[in-house]
């Protein structure tokens, strides 16, 4: 029989909507509460076997959580990150086609050179890892969707939403897309959240690094950026198809990590609701990845704002960005990349970790409400926000279930 665990105050908590610390302390009883029946089960260190020892471990102490015994709960989390996962792939795949490199694998990558040379003044590898980001997504939504198969779940599929209109620029292609990155409103909060010692767990707000509103990440005309131009080293940006390309590419530095931070807080936060070993596994493993993505995309958003590209303005939309090193202050300086320790359990040191990871920030109709806000999914359909909204609520009603 399934007994959920629950605090002692769970009921309270289930009455009214958590204050961040109250689930905090909800979600930490939980992973502690979890801990201590692994720890009577003889299971101590199960963490650290390989999945096969810890399936046959498990099924000796009699546990229904053993790895391969996902519950509906997991399952749905499962769902929704496939979804999320579909999401990435088409626009990582929109930002490879015009920036990507082009590979045996992937020939049709990095159509666009006059939008790989502004890339390129991010970092002269930004081509490369536009195309191995996209290889990740793109092997992280097949991998869930065969693993949801494998246990006889049917599989996400998007595929009747991919409604929307590619880039006409060269590199847009001519398949129908998932996701518009045509006119953005790009949330750039992340950039100061990770320089701070607080945290938006315990209710800390930031404000825009960068102002990037209606603004195009990938080249969305020919005639206003050709494709044969180029932008000369070190940059020198005398035209309007010069200046407008740089502002573009800028602009999608910092969307690339706005989408991995994103990606980062709700595999954390998907996490601390998993009760399969197994399932748990597939969620760290993926999540690690997803943070990974974002650190390698904050180190490079920070080129768009320091010399030599700072000073940067898109003629057509304002979109500038600004020399934060200027201040000289820690809070905008560009080469700390690494997250500055903060605020995380209550009585604790500071410490340096992913944030935000409660639901009302960071679980999977947070992530919705972000997309949408970023503009991804303007122009899509009634059904498709009917299906992601419900793959979404599914998610974060899963809760970790020990028996
Ligand atoms: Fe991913
Ligand atoms: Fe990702």
């Amino acid at each position: 029989m399934t007994v959920k665990h629950e605090p002692a105050d769970a009921g309270a908590n289930q009455a009214a909507p958590d204050t961040n610390e109250e689930h905090l302390q909800r979600v930490w009883n939980k992973v502690v509460g979890r801990r201590t029946f692994l720890r009577q089960a003889g299971l101590a260190t199960a963490v650290a076997v390989p999945a096969s020892g810890i399936a046959v471990s498990s099924a000796a102490a009699g546990s229904r959580n053993r790895a391969g015994d996902p519950t509906e709960g997991d399952f749905a989390i499962l769902r929704f990150l496939c979804a999320a996962e579909i999401i990435e792939s088409d626009l990582w795949e929109q930002y490879a086609g015009c920036g990507g490199q082009a590979t045996a694998e992937r020939p049709n990558d990095g159509q666009n050179p006059f939008y790989v040379s502004a890339l390129e003044n991010l970092d002269e590898d930004m081509p490369q890892y536009i195309s191995d980001n996209t290889d990740d997504e793109e092997s992280h939504q097949a991998f869930i969707n065969a693993y949801l198969m494998s246990k006889g779940q049917q599989p996400v599929n998007l595929e009747p939403f991919r409604r929307l209109r590619p880039s006409p620029a060269t590199g847009g292609g001519s398949k129908r897309v998932l996701t518009n990155l045509k006119s953005l409103s790009v949330d750039t909060s992340w950039y100061l959240r990770y320089r701070a010692e607080t945290n938006p767990d315990f209710g800390a707000t930031f404000g825009q690094a960068v102002t990037i509103n209606n603004q195009p990440v990938i080249p969305v005309s020919d005639t206003e950026t050709p494709p044969g131009d180029t932008i000369s080293q070190p940059p020198i940006l005398n035209t309007f198809a010069q200046q407008r390309m740089q502002a573009i590419a800028n602009s999608a530095g910092f969307h690339f990590a706005m989408i991995e931070q994103g990606g980062s807080s709700l595999y954390t936060t998907m996490a601390l609701k998993v009760t399969s070993l197994e399932v748990l596994r597939i969620v760290v493993a993926i999540g690690g990845v997803e943070t990974n993505h974002f650190s390698l995309w904050h180190d490079k958003a920070g080129n768009a704002v320091a010399d030599p590209l700072a000073g940067v303005t898109d003629p057509k939309t304002g979109t500038a960005f600004p020399n934060l090193n200027a201040s000289g202050g820690e809070a905008t300086q560009t080469n700390l990349i690494l997250p500055e320790p903060c605020e995380f359990i209550p009585g604790l040191p500071a410490c340096s970790v992913v944030r935000p990871t409660i639901d009302s920030l960071a679980g999977a109709r947070a992530a919705v409400k972000a997309l949408t806000m970023d503009g991804l999914f303007n122009g899509q359909s009634g059904g498709f926000f009917d299906f992601i909204n419900r793959l979404a609520r599914e998610a974060d009603a899963a809760e970790r279930e020990i028996g």
